[in-house]
């Protein structure tokens, strides 16, 4: 079986947060060259910045169902999505969409089952699924956010990885103006009042969320890095098998 690899890559390095749908295509097509090298064993994730957060907001998605709001955010995403596939297509790669719409059951926000046979079969037959945060049916209010970061650890939790990675557009985990080389869980209350909201529109929580997703990952005995996927050659070196950014260490 080959080895896994799960690497997201944050909607603020894919796209302008603040502007609708605008995706930062040389960003896309930087990021799809670094993986095309790398992708051997790969599940690639990636988040939603404008292709999502603003439809979710507008149609309050979070708060109630909204039938239109679910149509409409995961067109965005899949347009996102598209862009993605397309540029590793075009750099080498053989990526394969795949929706968590259609394969996620959400209870109150939370990922409750998902289909993940899939991936490790995509993956022995060289194929990198691309999944995205998405929309998803919720059993308690009828649909919800799936973030990114959620797959990441549903997908870590029943796939056993070698590599779990965030790439974000922060060099990590930033508290007193440094980045923090680790984190476990007994550090959260110090550094936790620091950890801001993401730049622009953002319904999945900011750094303070993705940490919250990653500890309780750690507690599992599953570490992970948080690391910036802006700066060029990040993610071949973190895909190669390097610690960059800030490890989110299991406990001692
Ligand atoms: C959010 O996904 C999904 C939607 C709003 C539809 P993420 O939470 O993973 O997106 P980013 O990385 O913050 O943009």
């Amino acid at each position: 079986m080959t080895e896994i690899k799960i690497l997201k890559i944050g909607g603020s390095v894919l796209t302008d947060k603040t502007v609708l749908e605008s995706a930062k295509m040389e960003a896309i097509e930087r990021i799809a060259a670094e993986i095309a090298g790398h992708d051997s064993g790969l599940i690639l994730v990636h988040g939603a910045g404008s292709f999502g957060h603003i439809h979710a907001k507008n149609y309050s998605l979070v708060e109630r169902l909204s039938r239109e709001g679910v149509l409409e955010t995961h067109r965005s995403v899949v347009r996102l999505n598209d862009l993605v596939v397309e540029a590793l297509r075009r750099a080498g790669s053989s990526p394969v969409p795949v929706h968590p719409l259609s394969c996620t059951i959400l209870r109150d926000g939370r990922i409750e089952a998902m289909q993940t046979d899939q991936f490790g079969e995509m993956v022995d037959w060289g194929l990198v699924p691309v999944l995205h945060g998405d929309v998803a049916v919720d059993r308690s209010r009828g649909a919800g956010i799936v973030s990114g970061d959620q797959l990441v650890t549903h997908l870590a939790r029943s796939l056993e990885p070698e590599i779990v990675a965030l790439g974000t557009a922060v060099d990590g985990v930033i508290f007193n103006g440094k980045v923090l080389a680790e984190v476990k869980r007994e550090d959260l209350p110090e550094i936790g009042s620091e950890l801001g909201p993401s730049a622009g529109v953002d319904v999945t929580g900011g750094m303070r969320g993705k940490l919250e997703e990653l500890l309780d990952l750690a507690d599992e005995g599953i570490s992970s890095l948080i690391f910036n996927a802006e700066k060029a050659g990040m993610i071949e070196r973190v895909l190669g098998g390097e610690r960059a950014g800030t490890l989110v260490e299991v406990k001692a």
